[in-house]
């Protein structure tokens, strides 16, 4: 059985990481997507906010774990044997960030593999800040993230005014 571990901040969860999900729960019999607590990022919902996010938005794929963690992502995938990370890669922005974790991914863990799954064309533009961003000036995100996360944002927002 080969298992697979999406990390990420999903601060918010957006449709670039659900294309993600669903491409990359094609290629593994198991796929771990799995909250982590960045320390260089203030971010909006707490770990357990963003657990919910995923599992109310992830529950079709049958083979789609849902999980958080605050130690190191190759801690995380040694303990539950798994030998394959997969980012998603958007433009070169991203390349020196990744490839930077990549290394270092593979310095700790070296039989570890980071695989990179290009981005769809149409979520090139996309990040979780910038969802933030547009939202937190009234701007309308229903085209770039599920209608559960939509809720959230907004709701979040409110609360924080
Ligand atoms: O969505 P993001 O913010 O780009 O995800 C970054 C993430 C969570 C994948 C990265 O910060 C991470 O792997 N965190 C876990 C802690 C860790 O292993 N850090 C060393 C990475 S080389």
């Amino acid at each position: 059985m080969l298992t697979a571990v999406y990390p990420g901040s999903f601060d918010p969860l957006t449709y670039g990481h659900l294309d993600i999900i669903t491409r990359a729960a094609a290629c593994y019999d198991e796929l771990h997507v799995v909250v982590f607590s960045n320390s260089e990022k203030n971010p909006m919902f707490s770990v357990e906010e963003r657990v919910h996010m995923l599992q109310s938005t992830c529950g079709h794929f049958p083979n789609v774990v849902v999980s958080s963690s605050s130690g190191l992502l190759v801690d995380y995938a040694k303990k539950h044997d798994i030998r394959v990370i997969v980012k998603g890669l958007r433009a070169v922005s991203d390349f020196d960030y990744e490839f930077k974790m990549a290394l270092m991914n593979k310095q700790l863990a070296p039989e570890i593999e980071t695989v990179f799954m290009i981005t769809s064309l149409q979520y090139l533009y996309l990040s979780s800040s910038l969802v933030k961003e547009v939202a937190s000036y009234g701007g309308k995100i229903a085209d770039l993230v599920p209608p559960a996360v939509e809720k959230m944002v907004m709701d979040k927002i409110q609360t924080m005014k």
